[in-house]
């Protein structure tokens, strides 16, 4: 069920079936997390993206979901959205060339998530910002879930939220985080100095 990449194999094959099943993402708290950017959003990025829930909440001229699961990049496109299957770890587009990248209920599923956010940190321009939300595995609900994933045969590695600020930052971004409950959100900013 989980390769190299991370937990893509059920994701291929519930693709149809998603956007029925899944929680919606919070599309408010995605928006708050986007206006930490220090440039204006045009062409975003929805890394492990799915079925491309997160990028289709919001109104930014260009969105791209990359996900490793064929199936979810399909069903994207199906749902209007350009996409590609791609690694997180690996991701096949130019340094310093989206203004935000999104990582909404994914990053623990990916196989290297370290190198996923390296990888997030490098295709950012300056200004950029780096948004990831995931469960928190401090909390009562954060501990059910990855439980239960661990159950169904899912390899999830959850990180807490102060390991991976710590995390964006060595990927060289200015990180913030804000707890809500078992949910966070972690945003991390490319510097302009960079330029
Ligand atoms: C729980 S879904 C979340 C989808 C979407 N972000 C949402 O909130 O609806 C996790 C997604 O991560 C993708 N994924 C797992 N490993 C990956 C990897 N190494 N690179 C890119 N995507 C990956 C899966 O295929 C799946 O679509």
């Amino acid at each position: 069920m989980t390769d190299a990449l991370g937990d893509t194999a059920t994701f291929d094959r519930a693709a149809r079936f998603y956007d029925w099943l899944a929680p919606t993402p919070d599309a408010d708290e995605l928006r708050e997390a986007l206006s930490f950017a220090d440039r204006e959003i045009e062409r975003l990025l929805d890394v492990g993206g799915g079925t491309g829930r997160g990028a289709s909440a919001l109104g930014v001229r260009e969105r791209i979901v990359a996900d490793a699961a064929e199936g979810m990049a399909r069903q994207a496109r199906r749902n209007g959205l350009e996409a590609v299957r791609a690694d997180a770890a690996n991701l096949p587009f130019a340094d310093e060339s989206v203004d935000a990248v999104l990582v909404v209920d994914a990053l623990h599923h990916f196989g290297d998530p370290e190198r996923a956010v390296e990888s997030a940190a490098r295709v950012l321009r300056p200004g950029g910002l780096l948004v990831i939300r995931d469960i928190d595995p401090t909390s009562l609900v954060g501990r059910l879930v990855e439980g239960g994933e661990h159950l169904y045969g899912f390899d999830s590695r959850f990180f807490a939220p102060d390991d991976l600020g710590r995390l964006v930052a060595d990927a060289g971004l200015d990180a913030k985080f804000r707890s809500q409950g078992f949910e966070y959100t972690v945003v991390g900013r490319k510097s302009k100095a960079s330029q």
